[in-house]
């Protein structure tokens, strides 16, 4: 049986990639925010088919040290059922913010669930991924290619730009994907950034204010059902072998921009593992 671990799984796109992962027969650790909303979407998944094997665990990703207690769980849930193995994570959880506002750790919060929150969560469970399949993937998007890196100002502490936040979050994902199959495909680990295209989700009207509220309603009416992307998740996790490329679309494989490089990508994992009080191993070294 493979496990997978999906992030975001309550709603949306996420809870779309647990639906189609369930249905071919993986056993799904989703993550949510709220234990009210993992029981409801549990309930909601399981009235298709009661034997599906799925269980929720919740945290708020924003802050590190849940993301740490959190992976605790999954590292305790993976050694009864699978001797540690994990097959994929999904690093999909996400949020629009209309404000500069901040985690309780004080990081800007898009920068912390967007980015942080999935470079820590990976890092947790790099040595069971590696037991495993090795499969990662990151929900970044099509906008990660209107975007540079804000070096000066990561979490645009002195101008608020929410949009342009966003997008370097995005832009984060796939800096982060290609760093992990640069460093560890010798070690069995592949990773992805997947842009689901628009899909119709209520990302834009949770916490980010009325206007932007309005303006996502309408725009996501143009938007396709989150099943559309979830099978592009299932086709890279469930295929016989580890896929190419790096960047897919619900179109195949697709060209990300040319700001995902090894010289931005190296950078950003020194200064994530800073903030994130890890280290990395390198390719070579001994993890287990
Ligand atoms: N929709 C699009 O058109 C689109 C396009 C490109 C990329 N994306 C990306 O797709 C991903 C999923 O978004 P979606 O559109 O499917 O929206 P969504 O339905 O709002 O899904 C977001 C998920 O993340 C969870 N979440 C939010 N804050 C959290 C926190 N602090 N801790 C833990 N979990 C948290 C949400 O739980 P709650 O509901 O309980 O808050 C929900 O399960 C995001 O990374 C987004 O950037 C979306």
């Amino acid at each position: 049986l493979k496990t997978v671990v999906v992030t975001g799984a309550t709603s949306g796109i996420g809870f779309a990639v647990c639906a189609e992962l369930l249905e071919s027969g993986c056993r799904v650790i989703g993550i949510g925010r709220s234990e009210e909303n993992c029981r409801a979407a549990r309930e909601k998944l399981l009235s298709v088919n009661p034997k599906y094997d799925m269980t929720f665990l919740w945290g708020d990703l924003m802050q590190q040290s849940e993301v740490l207690r959190v992976a605790g769980e999954i590292r305790g849930e993976l050694e009864c059922s699978s001797g540690g193995a994990l097959y994929a994570l999904v690093n999909n959880a996400g949020c629009v913010r209309s404000w500069y506002m901040t985690t309780g750790e004080g990081y800007e919060q898009q920068f912390a669930l967007n980015h942080l929150a999935g470079f820590l969560l990976t890092h947790e469970l790099l040595k069971n991924l590696m037991r495993g399949g090795g499969r990662i993937l990151f929900t970044s998007s099509g906008s990660h290619k209107m975007m540079k890196m804000n070096w000066k100002d990561l979490m645009f502490e002195k101008r608020y730009r929410p949009l342009y936040a966003y997008k370097q979050s995005k832009l984060c994902n796939m800096l982060t994907a290609f760093e992990l199959s640069d460093r560890y495909s010798g070690r069995g680990i592949r990773a992805y950034g997947i842009d689901p295209g628009l899909v119709r989700t209520e990302i834009g009207c949770k916490n980010t204010g009325k206007l932007v509220d309005f303006v996502w309603k309408q725009r996501k009416r143009h938007g396709v059902d989150p099943s559309v992307p979830a099978k592009v998740y299932a086709g890279l996790i469930t295929g016989d072998t580890q896929a190419d490329g790096l960047y897919y679309g619900i179109g195949g494989l697709t060209k990300h921009s040319g700001e995902v490089n090894k010289q931005n990508a190296v950078r950003l994992f020194g200064v994530s593992e800073k903030l994130c009080k890890i280290k990395f191993g390198v390719s070579d070294e001994c993890l287990s």
